[in-house]
């Protein structure tokens, strides 16, 4: 368990601003907030920090393209595209972080003057193949041979188009220092890099050995100043990956900032894509180890979004918008779709069909016809108001077992970020539940002779009352283990269960509560509500 004065720090890799967000994006950024709000349903100290990477050739040349400066390119595309489609996905995150902000600027500046007193920068040449895509230099070795499209030319395996040639003279980080460190620390912490698939292609990276690593560029200067020579700008990855650090008050000289940095890092968790794995896993310790500061406790490598086996990007038009998808399904159901189909870890696809037949079947007539019916029946022979329940039988007992089962089984699957397991588990109770009710039969057990009293009103301590109390327990639980990733329809179940009046705000209920029966007090207000999930309209 986190040390309860370390709040649990988890951050998103920071977006490129050459283009709007697509569901790739959307993808880490869903994670992210499903994995923050679950432990901020454990009741911890939780940091969310997300935002965008904007210095850069690439997101430059997007500027040009578009016939703007890069300022006025990342500062429409951030208030017209990145920053709304945080509140589209329905993300908490506590903090955005721009790189162009001066807070960042500033304290990366700090630390690579830092870097330069302990001798760890130094001036060489650079020539070798770089990909503006990726933001990389290159190994002649990683590149693939030429295509239909470009014949000839050597190609960037991950964009599937033309490196381009650098010569220049640099600044060097003398990363080659690090490689048995670096292959120390994936020996002794091998929760470092996640999964095991990701740890293995980093210790085979690593064990060929590093090169030194150059950080700065002079052909262009849309990028932080080398703070001691003004004729080169910092490479743009060293730049971002610094974000995590300078976000919550590294380098900083103001005091509040500064406590925010001692009690927030090192992270907890890097969420990276697997297109990023290296950067994050070899460069940015190494950085950390040359300064002498703590390293984060993991990177996890995601898998990806793919379109056509390939994987989805802007550059490859495939990418669709989240709002494509969200203004037909809503946000509960896009966060549903994506961390419950795909394995965290491995990578996916999207499709209409799929997404349909699950709304309908998982979401529609699973978990929110669950609900109504429930909440109708406690309408109809209870007038809304919750009854005393009669002792538990063994379909009680079995249905409460699921529910503590299902919590104890999503709070392992979520340590291990196993995001589709916990959600999984999650769906037990939801079945179970479903089941209970077609076992029970309240509607039957309601023309049973003492069920009902002269004025047609069910009777509290009956079997009927047992299987209304029991259902609404299970509905109860559901709201509190469903918050995390479907928050829209947890709130409404919340309401329509008419709990906080008695046990409080949703967000304020623990994980473990839900997973112990005998919490909804008799007398609890149920309502019909509107239904979580309406079945969509046909086309
Ligand atoms: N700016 C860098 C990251 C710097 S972090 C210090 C960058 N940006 S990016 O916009 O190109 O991509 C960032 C992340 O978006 C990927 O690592 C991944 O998490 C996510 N994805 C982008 N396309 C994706 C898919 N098709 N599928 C899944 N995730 C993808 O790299």
């Amino acid at each position: 368990m986190p040390d309860a004065a370390k709040p649990f720090y988890l951050t998103t890799p920071i977006y490129y601003v050459n283009d709007a967000p697509h569901i790739g994006h959307a993808y880490t950024t869903v994670a992210a907030d499903v994995i923050t709000r679950w432990h901020r349903q454990r009741q911890e100290s939780v940091w969310l920090l997300t935002g965008v990477d904007e210095h850069g050739e690439k997101v430059m040349r997007s500027a040009q393209a578009n016939g703007v400066t890069p300022q006025e390119w990342v500062d429409k595309l951030v208030a017209e595209a990145w920053l709304p489609v945080q509140d589209t996905l329905d993300v908490r995150h506590d903090d955005f972080i721009r790189t162009t902000e001066p807070r960042h600027e500033q304290a990366v500046a700090k630390f690579l003057n830092d870097l330069h007193d302990k001798g760890e920068i130094y001036e060489g040449a650079y020539e070798g193949p770089y990909c503006v895509g990726c933001e990389a230099y290159m190994l002649p070795g990683e590149l693939l041979a030429g295509s239909d499209e470009y014949p000839g030319q050597p190609l960037c395996p991950i964009h599937k188009r033309p490196v381009e040639m650098l010569a220049e003279q640099n600044y060097f980080f003398k990363m080659s220092a690090y490689t048995d460190r670096l292959l120390a620390l994936y020996e002794e912490h091998p929760e470092f890099v996640q999964p095991a698939s990701a740890r293995n292609e980093v210790i085979g990276f690593v064990k060929q050995g590093l090169q030194d690593l150059s950080i700065s560029r002079n052909t262009f200067d849309w990028g932080i100043p080398i703070p001691w020579d003004s004729t080169h700008v910092l490479y743009v990855w060293f730049d971002a990956l610094l974000n995590y650090m300078t976000a919550i008050g590294y380098g900083s000289d103001e005091p509040t900032a500064r406590a925010q940095f001692e009690r927030l890092w090192p992270a907890n968790v890097h969420l990276v894509g697997k297109d990023i794995l290296r950067f994050h896993a070899v460069i940015w310790p190494a950085m950390l180890m040359a300064a002498g500061l703590p390293l984060p406790g993991q990177v996890f490598a995601h898998g990806w979004l793919l379109v056509g086996g390939e994987k989805m990007s802007k550059t490859r038009l495939t990418g669709i918008a989240p709002a494509d998808i969200i203004d037909t399904f809503g946000s509960d159901a896009y966060r549903y779709y994506f961390m419950r189909t795909i394995s965290f870890g491995g990578d996916g696809s999207f499709s209409w069909e799929d997404m349909t037949h699950r709304y309908n079947g998982e979401l529609a007539n699973g978990f929110g016809n669950l609900a109504s019916r429930v909440a109708a029946m406690v309408g109809k022979y209870y007038g809304g108001v919750l009854p005393v329940a009669g002792e538990a039988g063994d379909l009680e007992k079995g249905l409460a077992a699921v529910a503590a089962k299902a919590v104890a089984d999503a709070e392992a699957a979520m340590d291990r970020l196993a995001i589709h397991d916990a959600i999984a588990a999650v769906w037990t109770l939801v079945d179970a539940a479903n089941v209970y009710i077609t076992e029970t039969q309240p509607w039957q057990v309601a023309k049973e002779a003492g069920e009902m009293d002269a004025d047609g009103h069910g009777v509290a301590g009956g079997r009927l009352a047992t299987s209304l109390v029991t259902a609404a327990e299970a509905l109860r639980s559901l709201a509190v283990l469903l918050n995390p990733v479907t928050p829209k329809a947890a709130a409404g179940l919340w309401e329509l269960l008419g709990a906080e009046p008695v046990l409080g705000a949703l967000d304020a209920q623990t994980i473990a509560s839900a997973g112990q029966f005998g919490t909804l007090p008799p007398g609890t207000v149920i309502t019909k509500g509107n239904a979580l999930f309406p079945r969509l309209a046909e086309d």
